[in-house]
């Protein structure tokens, strides 16, 4: 049952937190949009939703934007934990005692990444957090865009890598229930999308919904290890994301029943996704 006051969504020009800003506006709630730029954010105007400049670095300017909400969205799209404890605790001086925190899938697993860190913090600064930890996002296709530009072909490792990416507007589903339902609180929610499929497979989707004849080309590892750094790509991450695609050829990852449990019908494909962003997809390649 929506309430009276907003429920507020950190990264809300984000993918994901602009898909939430939708569902919850969708589901009757009233919506306060953090974001560092109201002018640059691309809202429409909507009923029940307000735009507040916050900077998740800057602890007093979130305060002041959470203050007077139900319950709060976070993301925290840095590479490291740094700050993180003066923005849970400026949330909780705020009067915030609901966070559901956009997580990920090594949060217990990659401590060079700060989603466990910050599930810690959330988890002593509020009574009422949800984690939803989710797998690759479908959405990663954009990282293919530049190679996309250059030449219709995707140069990479491991096409044959098999995984189950997950749909922002799910994760965005189950976002809202969680701030939105009591018994979502303290539940760690693992999610992946409806089906396993591989690199060179969602290219194919790609070239399908688009018209456009998209390739993939192979590259040994050492070729794809050169080119990820080559553009500036941190070693140690390009390690880790090939030595993952590596295994992920062997061992397909695994869809689990989380999201199609929680919302009650299966998640959206990557055929649907690539559908949807038609529009953008085909604008992203002709720029
Ligand atoms: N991609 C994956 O496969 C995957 C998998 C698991 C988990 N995740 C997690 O998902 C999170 C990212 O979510 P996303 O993909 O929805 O986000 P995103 O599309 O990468 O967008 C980042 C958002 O953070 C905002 N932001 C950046 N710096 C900010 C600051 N200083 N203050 C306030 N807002 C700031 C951006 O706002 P501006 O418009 O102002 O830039 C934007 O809304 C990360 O924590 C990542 O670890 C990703």
């Amino acid at each position: 049952m929506p309430t009276d006051l907003p429920i507020a969504v950190t990264g809300a020009t984000g993918t994901v937190g602009r898909a939430l800003v939708a569902a919850l506006l969708d589901g009757g709630h009233r919506v306060r949009a953090l974001v560092r730029d109201p002018e640059t954010s691309r809202f429409a105007d909507a009923d029940g939703l307000e735009l507040v400049r916050a900077d998740l670095t800057d602890p007093s300017t979130v305060a002041a934007a959470a203050r007077g909400c139900e319950a709060v969205f976070l993301v925290w799209p840095f590479v490291k934990a740094d700050g993180a404890e003066e923005t849970v605790a400026a949330l909780v001086e705020a009067g915030i005692r609901r966070i559901a925190y956009l997580s990920s899938v090594v949060a217990d697993d990659d401590p060079s990444r700060p989603d466990g860190a910050v599930e810690k913090l959330v988890e002593q600064a509020v009574p009422d957090w949800t984690f939803l930890r989710p797998h690759g996002f479908m959405a990663n296709a954009w990282h293919w865009m530049a190679d996309l530009r250059a030449g219709e072909s995707v140069q990479a490792a491991y096409g044959a890598a098999a995984t189950a990416p997950i749909h922002e507007a799910d994760l965005a589903a189950v976002a809202a229930l969680a701030l939105t339902e009591p018994h979502h609180s303290g539940r760690r929610y693992v999610l992946t999308g409806p089906a396993v499929i591989t690199q060179a497979e969602q290219l194919a989707a790609l070239a399908e919904a688009t018209g456009l004849p998209l390739s993939w080309e192979e590259l040994s590892p050492a070729a794809a290890r050169e080119r990820m750094r080559a553009v500036g790509r941190p070693p140690q991450v390009v390690d880790k994301v090939l030595d993952y695609q590596a295994r992920r050829v062997q061992f397909p990852e695994e869809v689990l029943p989380t999201l199609a449990e929680l919302t009650g019908r299966p998640g959206r494909t990557f055929a649907t996704w690539a559908a949807e962003h038609t529009p953008a997809l085909r604008a992203a390649l002709k720029g």
